[in-house]
């Protein structure tokens, strides 16, 4: 065999074994995707990064985000980092950014080209500080929806509530019939409950201008006493002896005929999909409570924490590409019950649900931003304790918690 041949042979025998035996990465990921419906979604971007040719070690942290973003914050600015975290944008995740404690995604992002390619713009912005990218965003989900079982209506006579007001007024005769009308998780959840409130009753804008611009007179003006009188009849129609401690299990409520309904963002799809629920049929999903459709940029994001070690970086880098890719996209967030992060991926199997929210990204295009990007952590768990008292003690008046909340808002720290 000639020289060139031999050298040729060499060099291709060379790269099949580099390629053949390249080690596969472990990455371990942290995230909070544990009810049945987040499993199986979460399930698919692991079978996607393996699948890429490393390997998705799974670091579930049950409880929802109130218990998973401390743990998660405390490793990464403590030194014993992930390799990757889900989290969602916003001021926690911004000083960690602005702390270099991310891995760069500037070059991938733009190899790829994520600004023209990812929609609506305002989620790569919410992963974009000075100019640079600091985290890969891989859906947009609302957390505006109303959840209701159609044959708990129909059973009692009774047309499917349309819409927040329709609830209301079925109330009663829900109540007399033993069924919880609205069901209801703790903690964050209530705070998710009355921010949807306030955009269905005062309206996106107002909504913005209070928990961003921090407009104290509309807080407690008004416009938001009518909101919290609202806020007081949506809690007459909840049972405080039974508010659940997760947020699945008030939809389990909903699933199984228990409640009637169940205000929670589109995550709660993916529950009733895991329960082979059909929308439209045995369920209904109305954005914006059916008032006024909004989708909020809240978002999940996934950051991968900066590591000294090369192999690492590069299955972060390859594992950012994955989740954005349009099979990878479709596989999850059907599952997950959230919007794809781009247009152009096959939908053929998206339910009237996703198909509703893709209809209010396509004529809504400037989403409402989540209350984790216009307030910080504190103000927001001081929200949630007051509103988590309004809902547990029903002596608490609606004009005593607009005065508080409207403190809040007045203290709440520019960001
Ligand atoms: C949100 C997250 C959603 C869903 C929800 C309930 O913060 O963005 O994807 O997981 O928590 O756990």
């Amino acid at each position: 065999m000639g020289l060139k041949k031999f050298a040729a042979a060499l060099a291709l025998s060379a790269s099949l074994f580099a390629m053949g035996s390249a080690k596969a990465t472990d990455i371990e990921v942290t995230h909070w995707w544990t009810s049945g419906g987040e499993a199986a979604a979460v399930a698919e971007f692991a079978k996607a990064v393996d699948a890429s040719g490393d390997h998705w070690v799974d670091g579930a942290i049950s409880g929802s985000g109130d218990v998973a973003r401390p743990i998660m914050m405390s490793r990464i600015l403590g030194g014993n980092p992930m390799g990757a975290t889900q989290f969602n944008p916003g001021h926690d995740a911004d000083e960690m950014a602005r702390a270099g404690l991310f891995l760069d995604l500037t070059d991938l992002a733009a190899k790829e080209k994520w600004a023209e390619i990812l929609r609506p713009k305002s989620q790569l912005a919410s992963c974009t500080i000075d100019g640079k990218v600091y985290c890969v965003p891989v859906n947009l989900h609302s957390a505006q929806w109303m959840w209701t079982n159609r044959k708990v209506f129909t059973d009692l006579g009774l047309e499917p509530p349309k819409n927040i007001n329709d609830l209301l007024a079925a109330a009663p005769k829900l109540k007399e019939k033993g069924i919880q009308p609205l069901a209801l998780a703790q903690g964050w959840a209530v705070t998710l409950l009355v921010n949807d409130l306030i955009i269905a009753f005062a309206g996106t804008d107002n909504y913005v201008k209070v928990m961003k611009d921090r407009d104290v007179a509309l807080a407690s003006g008004p416009v938001y006493t009518d909101v919290f009188k609202k806020i007081g009849e949506v809690r007459a129609i909840v049972d405080s002896k039974a508010i659940t401690k997760q947020w699945n299990e008030a939809a389990a409520l909903v699933i199984q005929g228990k409640a009637a309904a169940n205000i929670m963002g589109d995550w709660a799809g993916g529950e009733f999909q895991v329960a082979k629920m059909t929308p439209g049929k045995d369920y209904d999903c109305l954005p914006g409570l059916g008032l006024a459709p909004a989708l909020d940029t809240g978002g999940d994001v996934f950051y991968f924490p900066k590591s000294k070690n090369a192999d690492l970086e590069k299955a972060q880098l390859k594992m950012a590409s994955t989740l954005v890719n349009p099979t990878t996209q479709v596989a999850f967030n059907l599952k997950k019950g959230s919007l794809p992060i781009r247009p152009d991926v096959d939908l053929a199997a998206a339910n009237d649900c996703m198909k509703k929210g893709l209809e209010i990204l396509d004529h809504n295009p400037n989403p409402v931003p989540s209350n984790r990007q216009m307030l910080d952590g504190e103000s927001i768990t001081a929200i949630g304790d007051l509103l988590t008292d309004f809902f547990s003690k029903p002596e608490m008046k609606p004009e005593d918690v607009q005065a508080k909340f409207a403190e809040i808002i007045k203290n709440a720290p520019k960001m």
